[in-house]
C-alpha cells in the first residue's frame, strides 16, 4: 500500500533531507509528494531551469524506499511571470484583480498562461517521465480552492463567449434557453453576451448556470493540458489530481474523467470534533465519482491553522481517520505533511512533525498505523467497497439550487447529507453517483431536489423503478429545464406521472416554527415535524404516505409512494425531522429488503471491503468513549490474529479489522 506524506524538501536545508528520508523510511513511509508549489525554484528566471535540487532530494528519498509523486507547481506562478504577464490575474466578480501574494492567483482561459504552464509541465514531465523512482503525477493542486475556479476576466468573457456558441449554435437559441427578453436583454452578437460581474440585482438564471458550467468547464480543459502534456512523456507513471470532497464548484464527473485515480485531502478536525458522517460521505463521494478506489493525498496530520491554530487531533485519531479513508475505498493515504514549516501563510498548519523536527506522538501513531496496513496490504489489495443503495449527487442540481435556493435554508448538501445520515447510522453503504451513471446495480436510489430535469433523466429514473428498483425524490424537483427555465407542465413537471402525483400548490416555510406532520407507515402512526418547504401534493395514482398536520393545507397530502411496474417512486414533498427521514427510510430498506450493516445504531461506523467472497469488516469509533457492540458472527482480528465473538468493546477511536471466520 502506498502510505506516505506531503513533503517540501525546498522549505529545510540540504542537510536535513537525509535526516528526514531516515525518519520517513522508519516510520513506514514509502511515498511522497513533492513540488507543488516549487515553481520559482524550479524555473527561477524565464527558461532558467533548476531541477538539481530536486533531483538530489528525490534521489535521497528513493534511497531509503520511498518513492516520488510529483505535482505540477502551476498553482503558484513566481512573481517574474506576472511581473512580465500581469493579465494572468484573476478577476473577481467587482471586476478587481486578485493579486500575487498567496496563491492560485491565475486565470485558466489566458493564452499567456497556457504557454508557460504549457511549459513548465513540459519540461517537468521531460526530465522525471521516466525517472524509476517517481511514480506518478498530481495535476496542480485542488483546483478551484479560494474561489478561483470562477474568474470574471476579459479572456474568461471571451472564452465564455466560444463556449455558449458550441452549446447554442445561434444567438436565438441562447436568447430563447434563458428568457433573455425578461428585463431586455435580448443579445443580437455574441461579444454582446456579458459575463455576471457584479450588478444592480441578480442576473439571468440561465446565464448564471452556464456561467457556472463554463467555469468549470475551464478547469478541466486546462488540467486536459497538463494531462496530455505528462501523457506524452510519462506513460508509466499515473496521473490524479488532488480533490476537496464536497467542494462545490466544478464537477467532479467531468474533473476527474482522464485522471488514473481520484484523491483528496481530507482534514477533519478544524477547531471542533469532526463530523463522522460528513467525512463517510465525503468518502463516499470520492470512490462515487469513478466507481473506483482512490487516495488520500493530504490526510491531516496535525492542527490544521493559519493564522488561527486548530485543535489537536486526539490520540487515535490520525489512526482512525486513516482507517475511515481506508475502510471506504482508500487505496493510498499521504499525510500533510512531513514537518510543520516555519514561514509562509501556513505556519501553523501542522504535520507529523512539530516546527522542530523531532518525532512525537503523532509520528509515533503515523509509524503504527503504517506497520498494521503493511501487514494488511495483502488482504486489503484488490478489495472493493460494493453497494446496494445509490444517492445522485449532481453539480448541475447544486448549482442551479445555489442560484436559487427558494428558500434560505434549502441547502443541496446539506439535504443529501440528511437522508444519508440514516443510511451511515445503520453501517449501509451508499455510492454517490452521477445522473449519467448505471442505475440498474441498485435497490434503491436517493434522488434529492431533482430540480433541473430533462426527459433522458426521466426516462432512466423510469426504467429503474419498473425494473424493480425503489426510488425517492423530494419537494424541488422536476421545477425546470437543463437551461434552469422553469416547466410550464404542473409540478413535478415530467416526474408527474412516475410519481403519481401533482402539485397543487407549495409553501416556502419560513421562521422556526416547524410545520406538523403525520406519517403512517405499515399501520404505524408518526406523529413528526417537518421544515423549508411543502408542497401541497394531489395524488393521481401515488398511495399517501404522510399528511400535514398543521397549516392552512392540513389534511393534505406530504408524502406518496407510486407502485410502478415492479418497483416504487416515493416523492417526499417536505423536509421531514431526522426522526421521521429515519423511519421512511427505514420502511424502504425492508421493502427493497436491503439488510443493516454489521452493528447499526450501535455508534461503532462499520465498512466493509470485498473482493472473492474474502470480506475484511473495519469498526470504527468516531467518539471520545468507549463503545461496546455484539458482533452478529465469528469473526478473526487480521492484526492480532485472535478470534472474536460475542461482545466488543472498542476504545475511543479505536479501529479494529476483523475477516469473517
Ligand atoms: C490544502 C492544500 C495544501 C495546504 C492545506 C492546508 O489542502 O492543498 O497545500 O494548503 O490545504 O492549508
Ligand atoms: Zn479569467
Amino acid at each position: 500500500m502506498h502510505y506516505g506524506a506531503d513533503y517540501y524538501p525546498e522549505h529545510w536545508p540540504e542537510e536535513r533531507w537525509e535526516t528526514d528520508a531516515q525518519l520517513m523510511q522508519a516510520a513506514n513511509l514509502n511515498v511522497v509528494r513533492v513540488a507543488e508549489f516549487a515553481w520559482s525554484k524550479l524555473e527561477p528566471a524565464e527558461g532558467c531551469y533548476d531541477f538539481a535540487w530536486l533531483d538530489k532530494a528525490i534521489e535521497i528519498l528513493n534511497r531509503h524506499n520511498i518513492q516520488v509523486i510529483i505535482g505540477t507547481p502551476t498553482a503558484t506562478p513566481p512573481k517574474w511571470l506576472i511581473d512580465k504577464h500581469p493579465d494572468i490575474l484573476p478577476v473577481d466578480a467587482d471586476g478587481h484583480v486578485r493579486g500575487f501574494g498567496s496563491r492560485c492567483h491565475y486565470c485558466s482561459t489566458n493564452k499567456t498562461y497556457h504557454w508557460y504552464s504549457d511549459l513548465i509541465v513540459g519540461q517537468l514531465a521531460e526530465h522525471y517521465g521516466h525517472h524509476p523512482g517517481v511514480i506518478g503525477w498530481q495535476t496542480d493542486n485542488e483546483f478551484g480552492c479560494h474561489s478561483t475556479t470562477r474568474c470574471y476576466c476579459d479572456s474568461c468573457q471571451k472564452a465564455f463567449h466560444q463556449w455558449l456558441q458550441r452549446k447554442y449554435g445561434t444567438l436565438e437559441a441562447l436568447n430563447q434557453a434563458w428568457g433573455t427578453v425578461f428585463w431586455s436583454q435580448i443579445y443580437t452578437s455574441w461579444d454582446q453576451v456579458i459575463i455576471p460581474r457584479k450588478t444592480v440585482a441578480s442576473h439571468n438564471p440561465g446565464l448564471l448556470l452556464d456561467f457556472y458550467r463554463f467555469s468549470s468547464d475551464m478547469k478541466v480543459e486546462y488540467q486536459a493540458r497538463q494531462i496530455r502534456i505528462l501523457r506524452q512523456h510519462a506513460e508509466n507513471q499515473f496521473i490524479t489530481h488532488n480533490l476537496m470532497g464536497l467542494f462545490p464548484e466544478i464537477d467532479y464527473y467531468k474533473l476527474c474523467a482522464d485522471l488514473d485515480f481520484i484523491s483528496w485531502d481530507n482534514y477533519p478536525r478544524g477547531g471542533g470534533a469532526p463530523d463522522s458522517t460528513r467525512l463517510a460521505l465525503s468518502h463516499d463521494l470520492m470512490r462515487g465519482i469513478r466507481k473506483q478506489n482512490f487516495w488520500v493525498m493530504e490526510e491531516q496530520s496535525g492542527p490544521s491553522g493559519w493564522e488561527l491554530v486548530g485543535s489537536m487531533p486526539r490520540p487515535g485519531e490520525i489512526r482512525l481517520w486513516t482507517y475511515q479513508a481506508v475502510s471506504r475505498g482508500a487505496d493510498g493515504i499521504v499525510y500533510f505533511r512531513w514537518r510543520t514549516c516555519r514561514f509562509g501563510t501556513e505556519e501553523y498548519w501542522h504535520g507529523i512533525l512539530d516546527h522542530d523536527g523531532r518525532p512525537r506522538r503523532r509520528y509515533q501513531e503515523v509509524q503504527q498505523t503504517g506497520e498494521e496496513l503493511k501487514q494488511l496490504w495483502p488482504l486489503l489489495q484488490g478489495t472493493q467497497v460494493k453497494n446496494e443503495v445509490a444517492m445522485l449527487y449532481s453539480y448541475d442540481q447544486l448549482w442551479a439550487l445555489q442560484i436559487q435556493p427558494n428558500n434560505p435554508n434549502l441547502n443541496y448538501i446539506a439535504i443529501a447529507k440528511e437522508y444519508y445520515t440514516r443510511f451511515h447510522e445503520l453501517n449501509i453503504g451508499v455510492d454517490l453517483i452521477n445522473h449519467a451513471d448505471d442505475f440498474s446495480e441498485y435497490k434503491i436510489l436517493i434522488a434529492p431536489l431533482l430540480y433541473l430535469m430533462t426527459p433522458e433523466l426521466v426516462g432512466k429514473l423510469t426504467q429503474f423503478v419498473q425494473a424493480g428498483g425503489i426510488l425517492i425524490t423530494t419537494f424541488r424537483s422536476g421545477v425546470k429545464d437543463w437551461n434552469n427555465a422553469v416547466t410550464e407542465k404542473t409540478l413535478p413537471g415530467e416526474l408527474s406521472e412516475l410519481m403519481g402525483i401533482e402539485i397543487e400548490e407549495y409553501d416556502s416555510i419560513y421562521g422556526d416554527a416547524p410545520i406538523g406532520i403525520t406519517m403512517e407507515l405499515e399501520g404505524q402512526e408518526l406523529e413528526g415535524n417537518a421544515c423549508t418547504w411543502s408542497d401541497v401534493i394531489v395524488p393521481r395514482t401515488a398511495q399517501v404516505l404522510a399528511k400535514y398536520s398543521t397549516e392552512y393545507y392540513a389534511g393534505k397530502a406530504a408524502v406518496t409512494q407510486n407502485a410502478f411496474d415492479k418497483g416504487e417512486a416515493i416523492y417526499v414533498g417536505t423536509r421531514l425531522d431526522a426522526d421521521l427521514t429515519s423511519r421512511l427510510i427505514d420502511y424502504v430498506l425492508v421493502k427493497a429488503g436491503v439488510a443493516h450493516g454489521a452493528l447499526a445504531e450501535t455508534g461503532i461506523e462499520t465498512a466493509i471491503r470485498e473482493k472473492d467472497g474474502m470480506r475484511l469488516l473495519f469498526l470504527l469509533n468516531h467518539e471520545p468513549n468507549t463503545q461496546t457492540a455484539v458482533l452478529p458472527n465469528d469473526y478473526v482480528d487480521v492484526l492480532t490474529e485472535t478470534p472474536m465473538t460475542g461482545k466488543i468493546e472498542l476504545e475511543p477511536y479505536e479501529v479494529k479489522v476483523l475477516r469473517e471466520a
